[in-house]
């Protein structure tokens, strides 16, 4: 690894341990939460208040970069192809009602391609991190996926955008068709955390259409430094794409299998 991206590693680990003490925080002690649209999409004071912590530490160290935060969505592509990408936090209705399932998820992203990915959740303490072509770590140790290789033996993530009508067919056909064919469907309510899942083997597979390149960029990454095979449904895989599966090579293409079917 070259040392400036060391150097933009380390201090992407230091800014999301910081972010997520601040949201962890303010979990008990919110100031205003509003809706985005509809009643469903949620934002809170922290949510502002740490992108806010997060892109003013990321300008003050690296002055000629910019910053692609989910609250401010400003410069959308970054100056030369460079751009970090963060979700303050991933997980934020949870987070709005009390539920220690959340994230802070920062990447450095050079020409589309995430290079650095760092997810810190602060309940569990847990520092995720990867440099494209040198592993997944979480707290410092090396991280791969499961092995399962059988839709039966699967705990398998999804989650929803916030819309009800976009893609609500095919959301809910998906969820029907899986029902019966694997252990379990959970919806834990962080898309970023449901990759770091896979990475470290908690869970077999995950999958979700609507994301935003916020909520994949750092965990797509983690995913596939810990071996995970990570594509889109209909599209190639990007972060500025619709749509995610993320698994275990033994399981992608059955999991992919089912919800073409
Ligand atoms: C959401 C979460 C959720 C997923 C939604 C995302 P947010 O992000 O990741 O799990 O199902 O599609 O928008 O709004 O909590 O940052
Ligand atoms: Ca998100
Ligand atoms: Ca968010």
């Amino acid at each position: 690894m070259d040392k400036e991206t060391l150097i933009k590693l380390d201090f992407a680990k230091g800014l999301a341990r910081e972010a997520g003490l601040v949201a962890k925080k303010k979990i008990g002690n919110l100031g205003w939460t509003h809706l985005k649209s509809g009643f469903y999409d949620v934002v809170t004071d922290a949510d502002v208040a740490v992108e806010k912590i997060v892109k003013y530490e990321i300008e003050k160290a690296f002055d000629d970069e910019t910053v692609l935060g989910e609250e401010t969505g400003e410069d959308k592509k970054g100056k030369n192809g460079k751009i970090w990408i963060v979700d303050p936090i991933d997980g934020t209705t949870n987070f709005s009602k009390g539920i220690p399932h959340f994230c802070v998820s920062i990447s450095y992203v050079v020409n589309d391609d995430p290079l650095i990915g760092v997810v810190y959740d602060p309940y569990m303490d847990e520092l995720y991190e990867a440099v494209k072509g040198n592993g997944a770590f979480m707290n410092g140790e090396k991280i791969k996926v499961n092995e399962t290789s059988e839709l039966t033996d699967a705990i398998l993530n999804t989650g929803y955008q916030y819309s009800a009508t976009e893609y609500r067919d095919v959301v809910l056909r998906n969820y029907s068709a899986f029902f019966g064919k694997v252990r379990a469907i959970r919806v834990f309510g962080s898309a970023v955390l449901d990759q770091c899942y896979v990475a470290n083997g908690r869970i077999d597979g995950f999958w979700e259409y609507c994301l935003k390149p916020w909520d994949v960029a750092a965990g797509s990454l983690i995913a596939k430094e810990a071996g995970a095979s990570v594509i889109g449904i209909g599209e190639e895989f990007s972060i500025y794409g619709k749509t995610i599966v993320v698994a275990n090579p033994n399981l992608i293409s059955k999991i992919l299998e089912v919800i073409k079917s």
